[in-house]
């Protein structure tokens, strides 16, 4: 939700600003804009729409300058303008700010600048800072004072860069939302997500927040708000720069899709032991889960869908298990007590309403757990306990890898809380053989799925609708996020059993019905496709081909048998495909599909 760089003691300033955007626009594609220390001033070029409206923009305008800042727009205060589109200006135009996450006064200080005689043209919250900036300036005894001045006046969140004319250096500020620095040789980098800058560097440091830097071609200094010298730890990433790009695919999201073997093999990598079956999860040793008796699951879009999906293993399991969409869940708490854990689900682990929940609970004194795919994200750090799910970056705003991973990493983390808190000798062997042998499986969907044709034959249709019975249900509503969240068609998923109690009465011949069978009742959900065949809708299968669902339907995605709790991920690899083919069909932008963004850092 919106992507910021930085860089300063780079030679190709302009470039690298670019590039840098062009691996952060999964984060938001309304506008882009930079700016750049060139030597006479601060040079600030912008455009609404993409980054390539940017570069068309940049094009033969030879920018030099050894520091500069970017940004990529998700829209939350104003239309996605050229005026809207960061960098914003003093009214000297000395001072350029980036900006993502929101400015809760900035209707306050907009009219107290503007009393000042400030100019302030955008309809952002962000435009008050460059003049807030200006403001503290001639007091300062330093560029640096003057900006912890004016970071100080700011309530909300917000991760800040800023560039002052005559100055080769980038003031920068997080509180709230995603900032991180790239060490290289010579040269300082920042971004709002490590992509940004991975091909120049894997060293990063994880600004916290209150946390103000300031980055030369030679320094790093970070400080408080006050000034107080403050130290953060020099961090290796292990993801690698092709991990960030497209390479032979169209899109990152069919790339993603097809890196679900690795990813897998990767979540459960020392985790599983592919002989006896045996769980063992680093940093949580026997006896770490003994005192809880419930887990709250808390998130937001796909990794909701995770969720609900890993509260059907648990629950039956014997586990009081509840799960809550993070929005709501601050809404309205629900109970907890000492033996409570709230486990926050967040691929990125930087979305708004996840860490509002988990910020919650923290508040409440409630032990938390974060299960997410970046090392040094804000859920990381602020729970109690983080557990990687070791899927590499996830660009395509659609997630696909990282359900399948957080899938794998919750069931180790099922295995650790049956172990420590129930009296049952059964070590689910069966289950963890079978998770061990899932990335083979996946392969043998990835190379013989007919999502292709099927999609073909159903793109046309008034509406999809998905259903399935246990962890199927989280998978027939993740089908139907996914169609319609890259696709734009109308789709809808259902736990088979609700079918009957209303929205069959949607169901017509124009209206396929994919029943999502995991070998667990097969029989009942046979039943319901039979109702919807009453009603002449077409029926989809997506299950094992010895499955009696396979038996009355018109047509087949065909998933490798194995253990019902995992039948679920196979499924939906399947479903990916045809969501995939659908939009591809359609000729949508499928990694930046309208209206969305890859990170929400706003609630
Ligand atoms: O980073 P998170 O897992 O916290 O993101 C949560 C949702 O915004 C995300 O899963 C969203 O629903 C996906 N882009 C859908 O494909």
């Amino acid at each position: 939700m919106c992507g910021i760089t930085g860089c300063v003691g780079r030679e190709q300033t302009t470039d690298d600003l670019l590039a840098g955007l062009r691996n952060l626009e999964y984060r938001g594609y309304d506008s882009a804009g930079l700016a750049v220390q060139n030597g006479e001033g601060v040079a600030v070029f912008k455009r609404s729409g993409e980054v390539s409206n940017l570069c068309e923009r940049v094009r033969g305008t030879h920018l030099t300058g050894a520091a500069g800042i970017g940004h990529t727009r998700w829209s939350t205060h104003g239309p996605p303008t050229d005026a809207n589109a960061h960098p914003h200006t003093d009214c000297q135009n000395q001072i350029a700010v980036v900006h993502n996450g929101i400015i809760e006064n900035h209707h306050e200080l907009r009219t107290e600048l503007r009393e000042r005689g400030h100019d302030i043209e955008s309809d952002t919250d962000t435009e008050v800072v460059p003049h807030l900036v200006a403001e503290f300036l001639p007091e300062a005894t330093s560029t640096e004072d003057a900006f912890r001045s004016a970071i100080a006046r700011l309530d909300g969140s917000y991760a800040i860069a800023m560039l002052v004319e005559g100055e080769d250096a980038i003031y920068a500020a997080r509180d709230g939302s995603p900032l991180v620095l790239g060490i290289d040789e010579g040269a300082h980098f920042l971004a709002s997500d490590v992509p940004a800058f991975l091909e120049f560097t894997d060293r990063v440091i994880y600004l916290e927040d209150g946390d103000v830097a300031k980055l030369t071609t030679d320094e790093i200094e970070i400080t408080d708000v006050d000034g107080n010298s403050v130290e953060r730890s020099v961090q290796t990433v292990d993801w690698v720069p092709e991990d960030a790009k497209k390479g032979e695919y169209d899109h990152f999201m069919h790339k993603e899709i097809h890196e679900q073997p690795t990813a897998l093999r990767q979540a459960i990598r020392g985790r599983v032991d592919p002989d006896t079956g045996e769980v063992t999860l680093e940093d949580f040793p026997e006896g770490s889960f003994e005192s809880i008796d419930t887990v709250q699951f808390v998130a937001c879009g796909t990794s909701y869908h995770a969720g609900l999906y890993a509260a059907e293993v648990l629950t039956e399991r014997g586990m009081r298990t509840t799960v809550h969409r993070a929005s709501e869940f601050v809404v309205n708490p629900p109970p907890a007590d000492d033996g409570t854990l709230v486990v926050g689900i967040t691929q990125s682990g930087e979305t708004a309403d996840t860490l509002a929940a988990l910020d919650d609970a923290i508040e409440r004194g409630i032990r938390t757990l974060a299960v997410t795919n970046v090392v040094g994200s804000t859920a990381a750090r602020t729970c109690d306990d983080a557990l990687f799910i070791r899927a590499g970056p996830e660009i395509g705003v659609a997630a696909t890898k990282t359900f399948s991973s957080q899938i794998a990493t919750l069931l180790c983390l099922i295995r650790a809380l049956v172990r420590d808190t129930m009296d049952s000798a059964d070590h689910d062997a069966e289950l963890f053989r079978a998770l061990h042998a899932l990335p083979n499986k996946v392969e043998h969907v990835l190379e013989t799925s007919r999502a292709q044709q099927v999609a073909h034959r159903y793109q046309t249709s008034e509406a999809h609708f998905f259903i399935g019975r246990h962890t199927a249900q989280a998978v027939a509503l993740e089908a139907a996020l996914k169609l319609k969240e890259i696709s734009y068609e109308h789709a809808e998923g259902f736990p088979a059993g609700e079918l009957k109690h209303g929205p069959l009465a949607l169901v017509t011949p124009e209206t396929p019905i994919f029943a999502i069978a995991t070998g667990r009742n097969d029989e009942k959900l046979r039943s319901n496709v039979e109702e919807a065949r009453a009603r002449k809708a077409p029926v989809v299968a997506v299950a094992a081909a010895d499955s009696p669902v396979s038996t009355v339907a018109d047509d087949h995605l065909t998933i490798p048998s194995t253990h019902p709790d995992l039948a679920g991920v196979l499924a939906n690899v399947q479903l990916q495909l045809l969501s995939y083919q659908v939009a591809s069909l359609l000729d949508r932008p499928i990694d930046k599909p309208r209206n969305l963004a890859k990170s929400v850092t706003v609630e």
